[in-house]
């Protein structure tokens, strides 16, 4: 008789990392992977773990025993190299550096899964986003834990002013526009340019993962004609064009949208203020 397979949860149980105790973050993995279970991946894992140079490694066991045939890499501002071993290779690399990324890629890569558990500073984690994420393999999943660190200013995050800052929680929003970018009536305003083809985006408490497409045209509207598209971005900037320029001079500066956010919470909030500010009501100065 064939013994039943371990859950990714028992695996995660068993080596005990913080993301199993307590996040539970190892339901959203059995969710995410176990279609891929058993095919040949290379996994790359941002932060081995372990405070500074102690040893840690616990969520690179789990993966090395819940994928029987990936390969697991790990990268760490400090070497963990005392993790590596059957499947496992640890590589001391910066998340926020560019050049290293594409290195690590380079020799290890193309990565199917990719998961971000580093440093969590949400320049650091947009700077890995944008390196790694074009260089994903087609169908490859991307993800990053802790978003709930784009609230917080000692991660370089905001609840204040949220749109404003480097972070997680920003860039996956904007996934939003870039996965429906075929219905803007602009079709320049969420250009590829951002470098990447995202076809899916999952959002949980605390973790989002999103998969690459294969830079197929399947995003492109299926609904839109040309001639509405044309029609109907005519009509939105005679409703919305000066509101549209309010919001990019506010989103340009930070500072000037942290103080307007102090002068009208209590008055109607930011869309009231974007409303009065478009029909120059209000001055922007400080
Ligand atoms: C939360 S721990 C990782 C835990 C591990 N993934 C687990 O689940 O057991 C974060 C790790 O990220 C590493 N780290 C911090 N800043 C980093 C950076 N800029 N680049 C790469 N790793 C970084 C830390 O040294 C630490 O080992």
């Amino acid at each position: 008789m064939n013994e039943r397979e371990l859950t990714f949860e028992e695996i995660a149980l068993r080596h005990g990392s913080d993301k199993f105790r307590v996040h539970s973050f190892q339901k959203i993995y059995d969710r995410i992977l176990t279609p891929r279970r058993h095919e040949p991946l290379r996994l790359l894992e941002i932060g081995v773990g372990g405070e500074g140079y102690a040893v840690g490694g616990s969520s690179l066991f789990a993966w090395r025993d819940y994928l029987p045939n990936a390969q697991i890499v790990g990268i760490d501002i400090y070497s963990k190299v005392e993790v590596d071993g059957d499947r496992i290779r640890t590589v001391v690399c910066d998340q926020s550096d560019p050049i290293a990324l594409n290195a690590l890629n380079r020799e290890h890569g193309p990565f199917d899964v990719i998961i971000d558990d580093g440093s969590h500073m949400g320049p650091h984690v947009a700077m890995s986003f944008h390196t790694l994420f074009p260089l994903l393999a087609t169908r490859g999943t991307y993800v990053i834990e802790d978003i709930q660190t784009s609230y917080w200013p000692h991660y370089g995050g905001s609840s204040l002013a949220p749109a404003c800052f480097d972070t997680a929680v920003r860039w996956i929003k904007i996934a939003v526009d870039v996965i429906n970018r075929g219905e803007a009536l602009d079709p320049t305003l969420f250009p590829a340019s951002l470098g990447f083809d995202i076809a899916e985006l999952h959002v949980f408490h605390n973790i989002a993962s999103f998969v690459k497409g294969d830079g197929s045209s399947d995003w492109r509207s299926r609904v839109l004609t040309e001639e509405a598209r044309a029609a109907w971005l005519g009509h939105d900037r005679a409703l919305h064009g000066d509101l549209s320029d309010a919001y990019q001079e506010l989103l340009a500066d930070p500072g000037k949208l942290l103080r307007l956010l102090q002068v009208v919470s209590g008055a109607g909030g930011l869309d009231a203020f974007l409303a009065l500010h478009a029909r120059k009501s209000v001055a922007l100065e400080s």
